[in-house]
């Protein structure tokens, strides 16, 4: 099924809270028909970032779009973009799959469809549980499967390796290539540098709310040093992230 290509763009993105610079100049795009990787140490800038993408944090200055407009500005919002951010609100004495049913009449979503994502995250084994029984991986999963509800052509998530054990991560994996290589634009935000290494195409690697590197995974990596030795290098030598105090004037 063709889709339209949709190009997510950061350009000159800087936000400030107070004295605290989260994201500085931020300028970065994902393409189409990849999985772009967003990375940084905690407290780098990913989730603020994500956040002004999708319309609810509001820039200091520039701009985030998808396919040139600003969430608040596309036709379709909740049906262009798939968005995780922390996990999924799951209501305690609800199910998993009533959840989606909530959710799903809410997109305009049929049986189908819920089904259908319930095989396809592998929700079966407990699905019809209550959520407040669920693992941190179980509600990424029932998570993923409610961004995804819509079938939209841009997906956002905020960690969405988060709580995933080595299995699935490995599922992860495929499934973010398989959305990708039907033509959507995938970003995903992470803090694990190694593990995200294997899940991504493109990468954009963000420091104290500026970027430390950006282009696809293979041609960074080409010399043998992973993103995490990348990362270091290029930011010269410390592990743990921060943020730019401004000084008083
Ligand atoms: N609402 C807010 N008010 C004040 N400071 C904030 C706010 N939101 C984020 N920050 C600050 O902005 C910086 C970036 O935070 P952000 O959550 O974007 O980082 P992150 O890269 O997502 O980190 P993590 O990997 O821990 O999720 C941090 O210094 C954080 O304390
Ligand atoms: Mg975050």
């Amino acid at each position: 099924m063709p889709r339209p290509p949709i190009r997510i763009e950061a350009h000159r993105l800087t936000k400030r809270f107070g004295t605290v610079e989260a994201v500085t100049d931020l300028t970065f795009t994902a393409a189409p028909g990849t999985v772009t990787g967003f990375l940084g140490p905690n407290g780098a800038g990913k989730t603020t970032t994500l956040r002004m993408l999708l319309g609810l944090v509001r820039p200091t200055s520039g701009t985030a779009t998808i396919g040139g407009l600003r969430y608040a500005e596309l036709p379709d919002p909740p049906g262009t973009v798939g968005a995780l951010l922390d996990s999924a609100h799951l209501h305690p004495a609800r199910t998993g799959r009533d959840h989606l049913r909530v959710y799903g009449a809410m997109a305009g979503c049929d049986g189908r469809r819920i089904e259908e994502l319930i095989a396809m995250l592998d929700l079966g084994p407990f699905v019809d549980r209550p959520a407040r029984g669920y693992s941190t991986g179980m509600r990424r999963r029932v998570g993923l499967a409610t961004a995804l509800l819509p079938d939209p052509p841009v997906l956002v998530l905020d960690e969405p390796g988060n709580g995933l054990d080595p299995r699935g991560i490995a599922w992860l994996r495929t499934l973010l290539r398989s959305l990708a290589a039907e033509g959507r634009t995938v970003l995903v935000s992470s803090h694990v540098l190694g593990e995200t290494q294997q899940l991504v195409d493109d990468v954009v690697i963000i420091d104290s709310g500026r970027l430390v590197a950006q282009g696809p995974v293979a041609e960074l990596t080409r010399d043998g040093t992973d993103l995490e030795q990348l990362f270091l290098h290029a930011t010269g030598g410390h592990t743990t992230g921060g943020h730019r105090e401004r000084g008083h004037i």
